[in-house]
Formats: structure tokens, sequence, C-alpha cells
């Protein structure tokens, strides 16, 4: 698969990511939590410097052990002071850690909530480019990497940065030579620290790739279960599931070998430091150039050194790799959907008037984003208060009249007007606060009945609930599930019939209660009898109202006040249920094959 394609979704080649911009992504994160980060790290300041006092205090044994000056009692004390070092260093290594990780911890949270406020707000054309598998992955695996990188990683980096200054230090004050000879392999150690950390990075970017796949197909595998089982296709899904599987073990396998080797280079080549001061300094020991005790403490150091040498290469990947996944986490912030409120032009949006909307379509011609031809031509229409019913063949352009009134795309100045204005002047939420719609395809949440109910209206009491049901005449199905209301819905409705999704769709809409009311095809798998009845349930709600009700049902359409009929994106005729019946071959043919059916 394209790495890259699946690192930034829906970005061009040219378009370049500006790093301190991502970084200004965490600055307020860094401002809000600066208490927590000032103690955690000055905590690690007070672990270092004690780790740094050990190596002196067995110098100091050591060498009154050598000179014969040593008693139990001086013995006694120094014990006691390691004793007391290493509880500080355990008790302030306990802060910093609580501290620090903690932060790290709320920073992950606080980015997370933004990604999701951020991703609420995007559209369908995002979602198009943005696969649910591939958020899902930079949600979990970025986030965590940014978490790496400021919690740990930036430990790592002061911890090494003042640990080795100090070890260093203190080292050249014992010895200069043995301290350059010691350090000889040090840059080695970072140099194979680093190229494996970079390899296994990059392995890490494939796992993730890999994983996201997995999951994305076990997503969609599920969700079309009943398509995988209609076409017989499970053992053909298990097969393409078992070799992404296999394709993510083998990635993560890549990433257990460079894991496998990164501790035994690194112990090997601190290893061989420790060699040639065992060899030299042992050599100045015997020359009593140094004491002995100046020698523990040397070797003491050096250990203590190791540590950084190791996190210089890991911390600049993490740095790397933190980075990066900002900026990806940037690059999706940075998304904006088609529409939103910046587009309108007053810079404060108008709140469109309540009570009886009209919604006018004046000359509208729409073409999707990157479409070559238009999807609608020429529209002139008015959908006032009543029932307007649309009808047409399939691929007319119907539901995309529909998503042109929710405003789920941009529409041109002065085409589309409620109420007298022009949409582009109103607040988008509040022209879609207007409507309550139906859609083609039922959405259900995998919760109760009667929360797919309430959905629009979560503060409403059962009684309001079984009204709506009632209405959309579905109250006698309801009543039928083992739990009545309090039924689960399993995911995406699998429980339900399609009629009775629709009803309980459609139950959902009445409940919400708003002056607009948009019905695409929602009345499609119902039967004639339900849906007379389901007529007469709604009948009253529709008083006053402005409603559309695509459909290509006879009953349905004829129950409205008006037809328009659609064809290939343009009006072909409007008017009522018997002038229709009188002017337009297609509108007389379709009824002819319905009355036929019945
Ligand atoms: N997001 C999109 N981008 C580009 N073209 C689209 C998009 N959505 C729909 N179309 C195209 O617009 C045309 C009208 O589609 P629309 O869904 O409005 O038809 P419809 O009349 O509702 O059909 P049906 O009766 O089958 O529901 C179709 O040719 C379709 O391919
Ligand atoms: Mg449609």
């Amino acid at each position: 698969m394209n790495i890259k394609a699946f690192l930034f979704p829906g970005r061009k080649r040219s378009e370049a990511v500006d790093f301190s911009a991502a970084l200004r992504v965490l600055a307020p994160i860094f401002r809000r939590y600066r208490g927590r980060l000032a103690l955690g790290l000055i905590s690690l300041l007070v672990v270092d410097s004690l780790q740094l006092t050990i190596p002196q205090l067995l110098r100091h044994g050591v060498d009154s052990l050598a000179a014969g000056r040593a008693t139990s009692t001086s013995l006694l004390l120094l014990a006691g002071l390691l004793l007391l070092a290493a509880a500080c260093i355990g008790l302030f290594r306990f802060l910093w850690r609580f501290m620090i990780l903690g932060f790290s911890r709320h920073l992950e949270r606080t980015l997370r909530d933004r990604i999701f406020e951020h991703i609420m707000v995007m559209d369908r054309a995002f979602f198009s480019t943005w696969t649910t598998g591939n958020i899902m992955a930079h949600a979990s695996n970025d986030l965590s990497a940014v978490q790496m990188a400021c919690g740990m990683g930036m430990v790592a980096a002061l911890d090494a940065v003042v640990m080795s200054v100090a070890a260093i230090t203190l080292m050249l004050f014992i010895d200069v030579r043995l301290t350059l000879i010691a350090l000889l392999p040090m840059p080695l150690l970072a140099a194979c620290t680093r190229l494996l950390s970079r390899h296994l990075h990059q392995r890490f970017d494939l796992v993730q790739a890999q994983f996201s796949l997995l999951t994305e197909f076990a997503r969609t595998t599920l969700v079309s279960i009943q398509m995988v089982k209609a076409y017989t296709l499970e053992r053909l899904q298990e097969r393409r599931f078992d070799e992404l599987g296999r394709r993510y073990v083998r990635s993560n396998l890549k990433v257990a070998v460079i894991q496998g080797l990164l501790f035994p280079v690194a112990t090997l080549v601190g290893n061989i430091g420790m060699l040639l001061v065992l060899y030299f300094g042992g050599r100045l020991v015997i020359h009593s150039t140094i004491t002995l005790g100046g020698f523990v403490a040397f070797v003491s150091y050096l250990a203590l050194l190791v540590w950084p040498m190791m996190a210089v290469g890991w911390v600049t990947n993490l740095a790397q790799r933190g980075l990066t996944s900002l900026r990806r986490i940037h690059h999706l912030l940075l998304q904006q959907p088609l529409l939103s409120d910046r587009d309108v032009t007053p810079a404060t949006p108008c709140e469109p008037p309540a009570c009886r909307p009209r919604f006018v379509f004046d000359h509208l011609d729409f073409t999707y984003p990157g479409a070559q031809q238009p999807t609608l031509r020429d529209i002139c229409l008015e959908i006032g208060p009543g029932v307007t019913g649309l009808t047409g063949p399939t691929g007319s352009g119907k539901s995309t009249l529909c998503r042109l009134l929710l405003r789920l795309y941009p529409v041109p100045e002065g085409t589309l007007f409620l109420d007298g204005r022009d949409v582009n002047t109103l607040s988008i939420a509040a022209v879609r606060r207007l409507i309550a719609y139906v859609g083609q395809e039922v959405v259900l949440f995998s919760d109760t009945v009667a929360n797919n109910i309430a959905f629009g209206r979560p503060d409403c009491g059962p009684e309001d609930i079984e009204a709506a049901a009632r209405a959309a005449a579905v109250h006698e199905d309801i009543m039928e599930f083992p739990d009545g209301y309090g039924t689960m819905v399993g995911e995406r409705g699998v429980r339900l019939s399609g009629g009775q999704q629709q009803r309980i769709a459609l139950a959902r809409a009445l409940l919400a209660d708003r002056p607009v009311l948009i019905i695409d095809d929602g009345l499609s798998a119902i039967d004639v009898a339900t849906e007379q009845r389901v007529l007469a349930g709604i009948r009253a709600h529709l008083e006053g109202r402005t409603v559309l009700i695509v459909s290509h049902r006879i009953n349905v359409l004829a129950a409205a006040d008006r037809i328009v009929v659609l064809e290939q994106g343009t009006i072909r005729s409007q008017g009522s249920h018997e002038q229709l019946l009188a002017q337009d071959d297609f509108y007389r043919a379709m009824m002819a094959r319905q009355r036929f059916d019945a």
C-alpha cells in the first residue's frame, strides 16, 4: 500500500506541512499544565543530582578503606547516607514520573477531544477521503506518539543532557585522559541506537498502516454482514482477513527483530567502554595516578553515562516521530468542511425566521465538488407550507435537492432563498435546526428503540416517544419486541425489518417537531396497507408545516398538495396529481404501472 497516502490522506504532494504551526497546537496545553510540568522537571533534576552524588560517596568510602582510615562507625554512616540517597531517589523518581507522565496523558486527552470535536463538524466530502479505519489509526497511534514524545521523550532528553554533562565533568575531574578513552565508544553507541530506532519507527509506520487496513476490513465486513452471507462470501472474507492478519504479524515481526537487536547492541558497545576503563583505569590505579576510590567513582559515572548515550539516539527518533505524528494531527485539524459558517457572508449570520418556512430555488445549477457535469440544472421551485411531493427516475437528483435544503453543500449565491433571504447569509446550523430529516438510508444506533426515536429530543418523556411511534404506525410493532421500547437495536438495526426501521426513523423525525420535514424516500420499504396507516398517522403532524416527500409511490404522491417531477437534474413538470396525470407521460406511466402492480 502507499504509506504516504495513508499517512496524509487528501494531501497533495505540493502541500508542505508547517512544523512551527503544528507545534503551536501543543503550546496552550503546555501553558495549561505548566505547574505540574515544572514540579516534575524539578523532581527529575533532584533525582539526577542525587544519582551523581552516589559515586562520590562510594569514592570516599573506598578511599578511606584503602587508606586504613575507615571505622565501622564511618562505614555505617556512609551506608546510611547511601540508603537515604536511594530512598530520596525513589521518592523523587515517583514524583517526576507521576507529574510528567500524568502531564502527557492530559495532553493526549486534550488533543483527542480536539480531534473528535473537529471530526464532528466535518462533512461527507471529508469522510469520503478519510476512512474510519484511517481516522482511528491516526487518532490512536499518532496521539500516542505525541504523548510519548512529550512525556518520556522530553524527560529522557532533559535527563540525558543533565546527566551526561554532569557525569562527564565529574569524570574529567578524576582524570582527563581516562575520560577521553572511556568516551571513545560513546558516539558509536549513539549512532547505533539512532540507526536502529530509525528503522524501528519506519517499521512501526508499516505496522500502523497494516493495523488500519485490518480494522477497516473487520469494520466493513461486520457492517455489511448480511450482504456477505447473502452472497455466501464468508470463506472468502475469512481468507482475506487471514491474509491481512498475516501481513500484520509479518510487519510486527520486523519490529521485533529491531527491538531484539537494540538492547544487546547498546549493552555491547557500552561494555566496550567499561573494558577500556578497566584496563587503562586499572593501570592508573597501579601507578597511583588515581586512587582506588576515584576509580570506583569513575566506573560508576561511566555506568550512569550509558543510558544518556543510548537515549540520544532513542530520543531523537522519539522526537522525530512525535513531530511527524503531530504534523499528521495538525493536517487533520486543518481540514475544513466544504461549507461552514465561515462561508456565510455577514460576519454575524442571521437567524432564519421560524414558523412556516418557505424555500425558493431560483435558476439553481448545482455541480458536486470535483464532478464534471452539473447534477441539477436551472431549478426554479418553491417549497412552501404544505406537502410537496418529489419524484423522478433514479439518479435524477432528488436526494441532491434534499441535501441542498439541508445545507450539506454550498450553493451559488442568489439561487436558494429561505423566506426571501439568500441561504448564504444564514447560519447553517440554524437552517438545519429548522429541518427534521428522514434519509434514504436509515441510520439507527446501537441503543434502545426509545433512545433511537428520542435522538433529536433527548429530554422528552416516554409518552412523547409513544405518540410519535403511534403517528408513524410503528407502536404495535414495538410492543411486540421482547422489551418493548427498551429493546436494543443491534448495529444498523439488524433485528428490525426494513419497514420497521424506516418507521422508527420517521417517528424520530416527527418527535423532533421542527417546522420543515424532509422525507427522502423514507417510506419505500413499507407495504401499501401500512403506508395508508402511516399517511393517516402523520396527516395531523404535517398540518401547517413545510413538507417535502420524495417518493415513487402513488398513494404518497397523491396525498401531496403539489408534485414535482425531476428528470436528469431538471424539472420536467410540476402541478397537482390530477394535472400531472393529464400532462406528464412519465408520471402517467409510473402511476399506471403501480395500479397494475396493485
Ligand atoms: N457526492 C457526490 N459526488 C458526485 N456526484 C454525486 C454525488 N452524490 C450523487 N451524485 C450523482 O448525482 C446524481 C443524482 O444523485 P441523487 O442521489 O440525487 O439521485 P436520486 O434522484 O436521489 O436517485 P435515487 O432515486 O436512486 O435515490 C447521480 O448521477 C449521482 O451519481
Ligand atoms: Mg435518492
